[in-house]
């Protein structure tokens, strides 16, 4: 079985992604890429600036790009487009009647769109019965989070069970996260950047609340969980980090909390689906670990890393978690959203 996907901002950091991670896909198979006029009319391989270590596939390299108008694409398709024109681009596909798996943020907050990690909330799939209410469209939307937000919200998914109440994040965001050419070389060596645009600061406080938030009759009921979100961008090529402090209700020891990470399992490992790592979060005992240069690729870049637990005289317990952002926080996400939709029947 073969299923034919798009991808829109084929191009980009993130679009590269999903050409890397769709090579050897056992069901997707890319047949058409779309990107903005100055891509359109031009050979994939002659319009990206390839960033990856992966080869571009040659059957991908050759492809030509398309305008991101909707029509010809297959009715599954990727999105990895530049927030500033996805609104309007991913609506016009959903209301033409193609499936959107997007990474952008437009439609993450809207009521009736799954804003989706299959471990944590593979359940809110259950939005698309409101969104096909609600809309004229003939195709959906499913997004996942920002990429920050998938590495925070999977670590704090096992900790709900201890009652969560209160966390605050400060980010160590990669370069990669900016797209490409992203930051200039200029502002980022040698320096930390305490201010990441676009909103990102919201969108932790956001995002995180709604994906670890029940599904009530009128979307999504926020999880309590009160949070307060600092970001900064460092120079690493790839994988956020997280300096992660929680307030819980109970009071689990350190041994606890690092099995309900270690344990913690989803409908992906439980339907085995293709890019689903064996264990989604690994807790890491080493004193010096999670870092980006060593523990970014664990799981094929799709498991979350957490270490460091210790008290917090604070608040109860502090960590450190680091996810792979364009795999785990992007394009891998997206993929293993559109695997979970299609073993659900919803493709
Ligand atoms: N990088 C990450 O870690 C990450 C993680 C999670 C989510 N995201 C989100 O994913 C999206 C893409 O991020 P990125 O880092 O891949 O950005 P990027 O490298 O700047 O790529 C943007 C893509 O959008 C296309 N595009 C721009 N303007 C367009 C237009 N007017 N019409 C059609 N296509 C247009 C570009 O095509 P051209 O090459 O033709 O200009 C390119 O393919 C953003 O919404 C971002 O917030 C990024």
């Amino acid at each position: 079985m073969t299923i034919e996907v798009g991808i829109l901002g084929a191009t980009g950091q993130v679009g590269q992604q999903f050409v890397a991670l769709l090579a050897e896909h056992p069901w997707f198979k890319v047949t058409w890429l779309g990107a903005s006029e100055r891509s359109a009319g031009k050979a994939y391989r002659d319009a990206t600036a390839w960033r990856l270590a992966a080869q571009l596939p040659d059957e991908v390299a050759r492809l030509g790009v398309d305008a991101a108008t909707p029509g010809r694409a297959p009715k599954l398709v990727f999105s990895g487009l530049d927030s500033s024109v996805a609104g309007e681009i991913e609506g016009a596909f959903a209301e033409a009647g193609h499936i959107i798996v997007s990474n952008s943020r437009n439609y993450r907050m809207d009521t009736d769109v799954p804003l989706l990690i299959p471990e944590v909330n593979a359940d809110h799939l259950s939005l698309l019965k409101a969104q096909a209410m609600a809309r004229s469209w003939k195709g959906r939307i499913v997004t996942n989070p920002n990429c920050v937000v998938i590495v925070y919200a999977m670590a704090l998914a096992p900790l709900r069970q201890f009652g969560l109440k209160a966390s605050i994040i400060t980010t160590l965001q990669a370069i990669s996260g900016a797209g490409y050419p992203g930051v200039p070389s200029w502002d980022i060596l040698g320096n930390v950047i305490p201010f990441i645009g676009g909103g990102e600061e919201q969108k932790i406080e956001t995002e995180t609340k709604k994906i670890l938030g029940a599904v009530a009759s009128r979307g999504v009921e926020d999880h309590p969980v009160r949070i307060s979100a600092a970001v900064t961008r460092v120079p690493v090529h790839d994988g956020h980090t997280g300096s992660i402090a929680v307030s819980l209700d109970q009071r689990p020891d350190a041994g606890a909390i690092a099995a309900a990470w270690n344990e913690f399992r989803g409908r992906p490992q439980e339907l085995e689906l293709p890019s689903a790592p064996a264990q989604p979060i690994v807790y890491l005992s080493e004193e010096n670990r999670p870092q980006p240069a060593l523990d970014v690729n664990r799981g094929r870049g799709m498991t979350v890393s957490v270490g460091r637990l210790r008290r917090c005289t604070v608040l109860d317990y502090k960590f450190v978690a680091l996810g792979h952002n364009t795999i785990r926080g992007a394009a891998g996400a997206a993929i293993l959203n559109a695997e979970l939709m299609h073993r659900e029947g919803l493709l």
